[in-house]
Protein backbone atom coordinates (compact mmCIF):
# COMPACT_ATOMS: atom_id res chain seq x y z
CA UNK A 1 0.00 0.00 0.00
CA UNK A 2 1.24 3.41 -0.71
CA UNK A 3 0.78 6.79 1.03
CA UNK A 4 0.15 9.66 -1.37
CA UNK A 5 0.82 13.42 0.53
CA UNK A 6 -2.02 15.86 -0.72
CA UNK A 7 -2.06 19.41 -1.55
CA UNK A 8 -4.16 21.94 0.74
CA UNK A 9 -7.03 21.32 -2.34
CA UNK A 10 -7.03 18.15 -1.46
CA UNK A 11 -10.05 16.99 -3.76
CA UNK A 12 -8.56 18.22 -6.55
CA UNK A 13 -5.14 15.62 -5.45
CA UNK A 14 -7.86 12.84 -4.91
CA UNK A 15 -9.65 13.35 -7.89
CA UNK A 16 -6.81 13.30 -10.06
CA UNK A 17 -5.29 10.31 -8.43
CA UNK A 18 -8.14 8.11 -8.68
CA UNK A 19 -8.17 8.98 -12.44
CA UNK A 20 -4.74 8.11 -12.50
CA UNK A 21 -4.88 4.56 -10.73
CA UNK A 22 -8.24 3.69 -11.49
CA UNK A 23 -7.28 0.17 -10.43
CA UNK A 24 -6.31 0.86 -7.37
CA UNK A 25 -8.22 0.23 -4.08
CA UNK A 26 -8.59 2.75 -1.70
CA UNK A 27 -8.32 2.57 1.96
CA UNK A 28 -8.00 5.27 3.63
CA UNK A 29 -8.35 9.51 2.71
CA UNK A 30 -8.35 12.32 4.44
CA UNK A 31 -7.62 16.42 3.74
CA UNK A 32 -4.00 15.36 3.40
CA UNK A 33 -3.58 11.95 2.39
CA UNK A 34 -4.70 9.21 0.00
CA UNK A 35 -3.73 5.37 0.51
CA UNK A 36 -3.98 3.20 -2.19
CA UNK A 37 -3.52 -0.26 -2.15
CA UNK A 38 -3.29 -3.03 -5.43
CA UNK A 39 -0.35 -1.13 -7.01
CA UNK A 40 2.35 -2.05 -7.85
CA UNK A 41 6.22 0.02 -7.47
CA UNK A 42 6.33 -0.11 -10.95
CA UNK A 43 2.65 1.42 -11.21
CA UNK A 44 3.55 3.78 -9.36
CA UNK A 45 6.60 4.90 -10.71
CA UNK A 46 5.25 5.31 -14.45
CA UNK A 47 1.88 6.75 -13.57
CA UNK A 48 3.06 9.08 -10.71
CA UNK A 49 4.77 11.76 -13.26
CA UNK A 50 2.06 12.59 -14.61
CA UNK A 51 0.93 13.43 -11.25
CA UNK A 52 0.33 17.12 -10.89
CA UNK A 53 -1.52 17.74 -7.09
CA UNK A 54 0.25 15.03 -4.82
CA UNK A 55 3.22 15.95 -2.69
CA UNK A 56 5.13 12.99 -2.55
CA UNK A 57 4.53 8.89 -2.22
CA UNK A 58 5.88 6.75 -0.48
CA UNK A 59 5.41 2.71 0.45
CA UNK A 60 3.58 1.63 4.02
CA UNK A 61 5.07 -1.60 5.74
CA UNK A 62 4.38 -2.18 9.09
CA UNK A 63 6.57 -1.95 11.77
CA UNK A 64 5.88 -2.69 15.48
CA UNK A 65 7.97 -0.37 17.26
CA UNK A 66 10.80 2.15 17.29
CA UNK A 67 13.42 -0.20 18.01
CA UNK A 68 12.06 -2.67 14.46
CA UNK A 69 12.11 0.61 12.60
CA UNK A 70 15.59 1.51 13.92
CA UNK A 71 17.11 -2.00 12.84
CA UNK A 72 15.61 -1.21 9.36
CA UNK A 73 17.13 1.90 8.83
CA UNK A 74 20.51 0.34 9.77
CA UNK A 75 20.22 -2.76 7.36
CA UNK A 76 19.57 0.31 4.80
CA UNK A 77 22.84 1.51 5.62
CA UNK A 78 24.19 -1.68 3.95
CA UNK A 79 22.98 -0.51 0.78
CA UNK A 80 25.17 2.50 0.41
CA UNK A 81 29.38 3.16 -0.09
CA UNK A 82 30.38 5.61 2.57
CA UNK A 83 28.65 7.90 4.76
CA UNK A 84 24.53 6.90 5.11
CA UNK A 85 22.58 9.90 4.62
CA UNK A 86 19.12 10.24 5.17
CA UNK A 87 16.40 12.49 6.53
CA UNK A 88 13.75 12.00 9.01
CA UNK A 89 9.74 12.76 8.25
CA UNK A 90 6.86 11.88 10.72
CA UNK A 91 3.20 12.42 10.31
CA UNK A 92 0.60 11.91 12.59
CA UNK A 93 3.05 11.94 15.49
CA UNK A 94 1.40 9.89 18.50
CA UNK A 95 4.38 8.52 19.84
CA UNK A 96 7.89 8.90 18.34
CA UNK A 97 9.51 12.38 18.92
CA UNK A 98 11.15 13.12 15.94
CA UNK A 99 14.42 15.29 17.34
CA UNK A 100 14.72 12.26 19.80
CA UNK A 101 14.35 10.05 17.23
CA UNK A 102 16.96 11.60 14.94
CA UNK A 103 19.47 12.22 17.53
CA UNK A 104 19.13 8.18 18.53
CA UNK A 105 18.86 6.62 14.86
CA UNK A 106 22.62 8.13 14.64
CA UNK A 107 23.78 6.94 17.96
CA UNK A 108 22.15 3.41 17.03
CA UNK A 109 24.33 3.40 13.37
CA UNK A 110 27.82 5.38 15.32
CA UNK A 111 27.45 2.17 17.86
CA UNK A 112 27.28 -0.24 14.64
CA UNK A 113 30.58 1.67 13.34
CA UNK A 114 28.33 3.47 10.32
CA UNK A 115 29.27 6.28 9.49
CA UNK A 116 25.96 8.41 9.61
CA UNK A 117 24.65 11.73 8.59
CA UNK A 118 20.64 13.16 8.99
CA UNK A 119 19.30 15.94 6.64
CA UNK A 120 17.11 17.79 9.13
CA UNK A 121 17.79 20.68 11.14
CA UNK A 122 17.49 20.82 14.95
CA UNK A 123 14.68 22.78 14.56
CA UNK A 124 12.67 19.61 13.66
CA UNK A 125 10.15 19.32 10.49
CA UNK A 126 9.69 17.78 7.16
CA UNK A 127 11.23 18.10 3.96
CA UNK A 128 9.27 20.16 1.48
CA UNK A 129 9.93 19.26 -2.11
CA UNK A 130 11.76 22.15 -2.56
CA UNK A 131 14.41 21.15 -0.23
CA UNK A 132 14.00 17.22 -1.58
CA UNK A 133 14.37 18.17 -5.10
CA UNK A 134 17.05 20.92 -5.07
CA UNK A 135 18.99 18.78 -3.01
CA UNK A 136 18.97 15.65 -4.48
CA UNK A 137 17.89 14.07 -1.55
CA UNK A 138 15.73 11.22 -3.31
CA UNK A 139 19.37 10.49 -6.03
CA UNK A 140 21.82 11.24 -2.23
CA UNK A 141 19.92 10.37 0.22
CA UNK A 142 17.48 8.23 1.95
CA UNK A 143 14.18 10.36 2.16
CA UNK A 144 12.55 8.12 5.09
CA UNK A 145 8.89 8.60 6.33
CA UNK A 146 7.21 7.37 9.63
CA UNK A 147 3.41 7.28 9.91
CA UNK A 148 3.27 6.99 13.86
CA UNK A 149 -0.39 5.87 15.09
CA UNK A 150 0.81 5.71 18.09
CA UNK A 151 0.33 1.68 18.41
CA UNK A 152 2.01 0.93 15.59
CA UNK A 153 3.88 2.54 12.80
CA UNK A 154 4.36 2.45 8.90
CA UNK A 155 7.48 3.46 7.72
CA UNK A 156 9.28 3.42 4.38
CA UNK A 157 11.60 5.54 2.04
CA UNK A 158 10.18 8.19 -0.44
CA UNK A 159 9.46 6.85 -3.71
CA UNK A 160 8.46 9.58 -5.45
CA UNK A 161 8.44 13.15 -4.83
CA UNK A 162 6.54 15.77 -7.24
CA UNK A 163 9.33 18.05 -9.24
CA UNK A 164 8.09 21.48 -8.73
CA UNK A 165 10.76 23.03 -11.14
CA UNK A 166 8.43 21.11 -14.04
CA UNK A 167 6.49 24.67 -14.83
CA UNK A 168 9.36 26.72 -15.26
CA UNK A 169 11.01 23.68 -17.75
CA UNK A 170 7.50 24.45 -20.16
CA UNK A 171 7.98 27.05 -23.18
CA UNK A 172 4.67 28.71 -21.87
CA UNK A 173 6.24 32.44 -23.24
CA UNK A 174 6.81 35.71 -22.09
CA UNK A 175 3.16 37.03 -22.90
CA UNK A 176 1.27 35.41 -20.81
CA UNK A 177 -0.09 37.23 -17.61
CA UNK A 178 -1.26 33.96 -15.08
CA UNK A 179 -3.44 36.77 -13.05
CA UNK A 180 -5.74 38.09 -15.73
CA UNK A 181 -7.01 34.20 -16.44
CA UNK A 182 -4.62 31.83 -17.87
CA UNK A 183 -5.69 28.40 -16.88
CA UNK A 184 -3.13 27.20 -14.37
CA UNK A 185 -1.28 24.64 -16.04
CA UNK A 186 -1.80 22.62 -13.07
CA UNK A 187 -5.57 22.66 -13.30
CA UNK A 188 -5.09 21.66 -17.57
CA UNK A 189 -2.69 18.48 -16.08
CA UNK A 190 -5.45 17.79 -13.59
CA UNK A 191 -8.53 17.97 -16.31
CA UNK A 192 -6.61 15.98 -18.61
CA UNK A 193 -6.05 13.64 -16.14
CA UNK A 194 -9.56 13.09 -15.38
CA UNK A 195 -9.83 12.31 -19.06
CA UNK A 196 -7.39 10.12 -19.06
CA UNK A 197 -7.40 6.80 -20.63
CA UNK A 198 -5.46 4.82 -23.21
CA UNK A 199 -7.01 6.43 -26.37
CA UNK A 200 -5.21 8.90 -26.89
CA UNK A 201 -6.62 11.82 -29.27
CA UNK A 202 -7.93 14.75 -27.77
CA UNK A 203 -9.88 18.05 -28.68
CA UNK A 204 -9.97 21.78 -27.16
CA UNK A 205 -12.30 23.61 -29.09
CA UNK A 206 -11.35 26.45 -27.36
CA UNK A 207 -7.43 26.15 -27.58
CA UNK A 208 -7.21 30.02 -26.81
CA UNK A 209 -3.01 30.38 -24.81
CA UNK A 210 -2.48 26.52 -25.95
CA UNK A 211 -2.20 25.72 -22.19
CA UNK A 212 -4.15 22.39 -22.55
CA UNK A 213 -2.16 21.86 -26.03
CA UNK A 214 1.48 22.01 -23.85
CA UNK A 215 0.63 19.95 -21.41
CA UNK A 216 -1.10 17.20 -23.63
CA UNK A 217 2.08 17.16 -25.31
CA UNK A 218 4.33 16.74 -21.98
CA UNK A 219 1.83 14.07 -21.10
CA UNK A 220 2.78 12.31 -24.28
CA UNK A 221 -0.62 12.50 -26.14
CA UNK A 222 -0.50 11.58 -29.87
CA UNK A 223 -3.04 12.48 -31.59
CA UNK A 224 -3.93 16.36 -30.95
CA UNK A 225 -6.48 18.73 -32.77
CA UNK A 226 -7.57 22.34 -31.48
CA UNK A 227 -9.88 25.50 -32.71
CA UNK A 228 -10.52 28.79 -31.88
CA UNK A 229 -12.36 31.42 -33.56
CA UNK A 230 -9.98 34.26 -33.02
CA UNK A 231 -7.37 33.91 -35.79
CA UNK A 232 -4.74 35.35 -33.80
CA UNK A 233 -4.82 32.14 -31.20
CA UNK A 234 -4.90 29.86 -34.20
CA UNK A 235 -2.11 31.38 -35.49
CA UNK A 236 -0.37 31.59 -32.17
CA UNK A 237 -0.94 27.86 -31.54
CA UNK A 238 0.59 26.72 -34.96
CA UNK A 239 3.69 28.86 -34.32
CA UNK A 240 3.74 27.38 -30.53
CA UNK A 241 3.39 23.72 -32.20
CA UNK A 242 6.02 24.31 -34.94
CA UNK A 243 8.57 24.94 -31.94
CA UNK A 244 7.00 21.76 -30.06
CA UNK A 245 7.50 19.88 -32.93
CA UNK A 246 11.35 19.53 -33.10
CA UNK A 247 10.95 18.20 -28.86
CA UNK A 248 8.05 16.28 -29.77
CA UNK A 249 6.51 13.79 -31.55
CA UNK A 250 2.81 14.70 -32.03
CA UNK A 251 0.19 14.62 -35.10
CA UNK A 252 -2.15 17.37 -35.05
CA UNK A 253 -4.73 19.64 -36.76
CA UNK A 254 -5.28 23.12 -35.75
CA UNK A 255 -8.26 24.84 -37.17
CA UNK A 256 -10.17 28.44 -37.71
CA UNK A 257 -13.75 27.06 -35.74
CA UNK A 258 -16.74 28.70 -34.31
CA UNK A 259 -17.73 26.15 -31.65
CA UNK A 260 -20.96 27.54 -31.94
CA UNK A 261 -21.03 25.21 -34.91
CA UNK A 262 -20.25 21.68 -33.09
CA UNK A 263 -22.61 20.04 -35.35
CA UNK A 264 -20.64 20.94 -38.43
CA UNK A 265 -17.25 20.12 -36.61
CA UNK A 266 -14.60 18.54 -39.36
CA UNK A 267 -12.39 17.55 -36.85
CA UNK A 268 -15.20 15.55 -35.19
CA UNK A 269 -16.52 14.17 -38.48
CA UNK A 270 -13.09 12.73 -40.10
CA UNK A 271 -11.01 12.01 -36.89
CA UNK A 272 -11.68 9.43 -34.20
CA UNK A 273 -11.90 11.84 -31.19
CA UNK A 274 -12.40 10.11 -27.46
CA UNK A 275 -11.85 12.95 -25.64
CA UNK A 276 -12.78 17.03 -24.96
CA UNK A 277 -11.16 18.70 -22.65
CA UNK A 278 -11.27 22.19 -22.50
CA UNK A 279 -11.24 25.22 -20.60
CA UNK A 280 -14.18 26.76 -22.25
CA UNK A 281 -14.42 30.98 -22.63
CA UNK A 282 -14.11 33.14 -19.68
CA UNK A 283 -15.37 36.23 -21.59
CA UNK A 284 -13.90 39.52 -20.71
CA UNK A 285 -11.57 38.60 -17.56
CA UNK A 286 -12.28 41.26 -15.15
CA UNK A 287 -10.02 42.66 -12.60
CA UNK A 288 -10.63 44.34 -8.96
CA UNK A 289 -11.42 47.71 -10.13
CA UNK A 290 -13.68 46.87 -13.00
CA UNK A 291 -16.06 43.66 -11.76
CA UNK A 292 -19.34 44.63 -10.89
CA UNK A 293 -22.63 42.57 -10.59
CA UNK A 294 -23.61 43.91 -14.37
CA UNK A 295 -20.84 42.99 -15.88
CA UNK A 296 -21.12 39.66 -14.49
CA UNK A 297 -24.64 39.40 -15.76
CA UNK A 298 -23.63 40.24 -19.25
CA UNK A 299 -20.88 37.74 -19.28
CA UNK A 300 -23.52 35.03 -18.01
CA UNK A 301 -25.78 35.80 -20.43
CA UNK A 302 -23.17 35.59 -23.30
CA UNK A 303 -21.84 32.79 -22.02
CA UNK A 304 -25.10 31.06 -21.73
CA UNK A 305 -25.86 31.51 -25.44
CA UNK A 306 -22.32 30.24 -26.86
CA UNK A 307 -22.80 27.16 -24.65
CA UNK A 308 -26.21 26.12 -25.75
CA UNK A 309 -25.10 26.21 -29.34
CA UNK A 310 -21.98 24.25 -28.47
CA UNK A 311 -23.53 21.53 -26.08
CA UNK A 312 -26.76 20.99 -28.72
CA UNK A 313 -24.06 20.60 -31.49
CA UNK A 314 -22.38 17.92 -29.47
CA UNK A 315 -25.89 16.49 -29.13
CA UNK A 316 -26.57 16.45 -32.77
CA UNK A 317 -23.88 14.75 -33.54
CA UNK A 318 -23.87 12.26 -30.48
CA UNK A 319 -20.66 12.95 -29.41
CA UNK A 320 -20.12 9.83 -27.17
CA UNK A 321 -17.23 10.42 -25.47
CA UNK A 322 -16.11 12.32 -22.04
CA UNK A 323 -16.05 15.91 -22.19
CA UNK A 324 -13.84 17.54 -19.22
CA UNK A 325 -14.75 20.85 -19.28
CA UNK A 326 -14.53 24.48 -16.98
CA UNK A 327 -16.65 27.19 -16.35
CA UNK A 328 -16.00 30.75 -14.99
CA UNK A 329 -17.72 31.72 -11.69
CA UNK A 330 -16.64 34.90 -9.96
CA UNK A 331 -16.42 36.48 -6.56
CA UNK A 332 -17.43 39.93 -5.90
CA UNK A 333 -17.48 41.45 -1.98
CA UNK A 334 -16.36 38.15 -0.92
CA UNK A 335 -19.76 36.47 -2.52
CA UNK A 336 -19.67 33.78 -5.15
CA UNK A 337 -21.38 34.50 -8.21
CA UNK A 338 -22.34 30.67 -9.66
CA UNK A 339 -22.81 30.64 -13.53
CA UNK A 340 -26.52 29.10 -13.04
CA UNK A 341 -27.54 29.03 -16.46
CA UNK A 342 -24.96 26.80 -17.35
CA UNK A 343 -26.86 23.90 -15.13
CA UNK A 344 -29.91 23.89 -17.06
CA UNK A 345 -27.94 23.78 -20.22
CA UNK A 346 -26.10 20.35 -18.63
CA UNK A 347 -29.56 18.92 -17.69
CA UNK A 348 -31.03 19.46 -21.40
CA UNK A 349 -27.19 17.93 -23.13
CA UNK A 350 -24.92 16.34 -21.07
CA UNK A 351 -24.82 13.65 -18.10
CA UNK A 352 -22.87 14.71 -15.48
CA UNK A 353 -20.33 11.95 -14.46
CA UNK A 354 -19.40 11.83 -10.70
CA UNK A 355 -15.69 12.66 -10.33
CA UNK A 356 -15.48 10.81 -7.02
CA UNK A 357 -16.51 7.23 -6.79
CA UNK A 358 -19.75 6.42 -4.07
CA UNK A 359 -18.14 6.08 -1.21
CA UNK A 360 -16.48 9.80 -1.09
CA UNK A 361 -19.54 11.30 0.55
CA UNK A 362 -17.47 14.80 0.24
CA UNK A 363 -18.83 15.65 -3.48
CA UNK A 364 -17.47 19.57 -3.86
CA UNK A 365 -20.92 20.90 -5.37
CA UNK A 366 -24.76 20.04 -5.45
CA UNK A 367 -23.41 18.73 -9.30
CA UNK A 368 -20.31 16.70 -8.78
CA UNK A 369 -18.17 19.22 -10.21
CA UNK A 370 -14.59 20.24 -8.76
CA UNK A 371 -14.45 24.21 -7.60
CA UNK A 372 -11.20 25.62 -8.17
CA UNK A 373 -9.59 29.47 -7.56
CA UNK A 374 -5.92 30.41 -7.64
CA UNK A 375 -5.49 32.97 -5.10
CA UNK A 376 -4.60 36.48 -6.78
CA UNK A 377 -7.67 35.87 -9.46
CA UNK A 378 -11.39 37.03 -9.21
CA UNK A 379 -12.58 34.03 -11.28
CA UNK A 380 -12.99 30.79 -9.86
CA UNK A 381 -13.57 27.61 -12.02
CA UNK A 382 -16.06 25.07 -11.84
CA UNK A 383 -14.62 21.58 -13.18
CA UNK A 384 -17.26 19.30 -14.71
CA UNK A 385 -16.78 15.62 -16.22
CA UNK A 386 -19.49 15.13 -18.75
CA UNK A 387 -20.99 12.93 -21.95
CA UNK A 388 -23.61 13.91 -24.16
CA UNK A 389 -27.31 12.60 -23.49
CA UNK A 390 -28.56 10.25 -26.34
C1 LIG B 1 -10.01 31.17 -21.88
S1 LIG B 1 -9.48 30.73 -23.48
C2 LIG B 1 -9.21 29.07 -23.27
C3 LIG B 1 -7.90 28.81 -22.64
C4 LIG B 1 -7.23 27.63 -23.20
N1 LIG B 1 -8.04 26.43 -23.02
C5 LIG B 1 -5.85 27.43 -22.70
O1 LIG B 1 -5.50 26.29 -22.50
O2 LIG B 1 -5.09 28.37 -22.52
C6 LIG B 1 -10.92 30.81 -24.38
C7 LIG B 1 -10.74 30.82 -25.88
O3 LIG B 1 -12.01 30.54 -26.44
C8 LIG B 1 -12.07 31.20 -27.68
N2 LIG B 1 -13.49 31.30 -28.07
C9 LIG B 1 -14.46 32.04 -27.52
N3 LIG B 1 -15.64 31.84 -28.15
C10 LIG B 1 -15.40 30.93 -29.10
C11 LIG B 1 -16.19 30.27 -30.06
N4 LIG B 1 -17.49 30.56 -30.18
N5 LIG B 1 -15.63 29.37 -30.86
C12 LIG B 1 -14.32 29.07 -30.75
N6 LIG B 1 -13.49 29.66 -29.88
C13 LIG B 1 -14.02 30.57 -29.05
C14 LIG B 1 -11.42 32.53 -27.45
O4 LIG B 1 -10.94 33.08 -28.68
C15 LIG B 1 -10.30 32.14 -26.48
O5 LIG B 1 -9.11 31.96 -27.18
Amino acid sequence: MYWFQLWREFKLSIAEILSVFSEAEVLYSASSVLILNNISENDVLNKAKNLWWTIKIFELALFQDEESILDHIISLSAWVEGKFKYSLNLFWEKNINPENFLKKSKRTLKEKGISARYFNKDSWENLSSAQIIWNSILKKWFDLNIVDLGWIYYFWKTLWVQDIDAYSKRDYGKTRDMDIGMLPPKLAQMMINLAWDDNKSLYDPFCGLWTVLIEWIHMGIKNLFWSDFNPDMVKATKDNLYKLQSNFNFYYEVQLFDARDMWDSDILKKNNISKIVTEGFLWEVMTKKNISIDRINIQRNNLSKLYEKFFSGLNKVWFSWTIVISFPFWELNWKHIYFTEIYDILDKYVNIIPIFPKEFQFKETRSWSLLYKRQSQLVWREIFKLTIKK
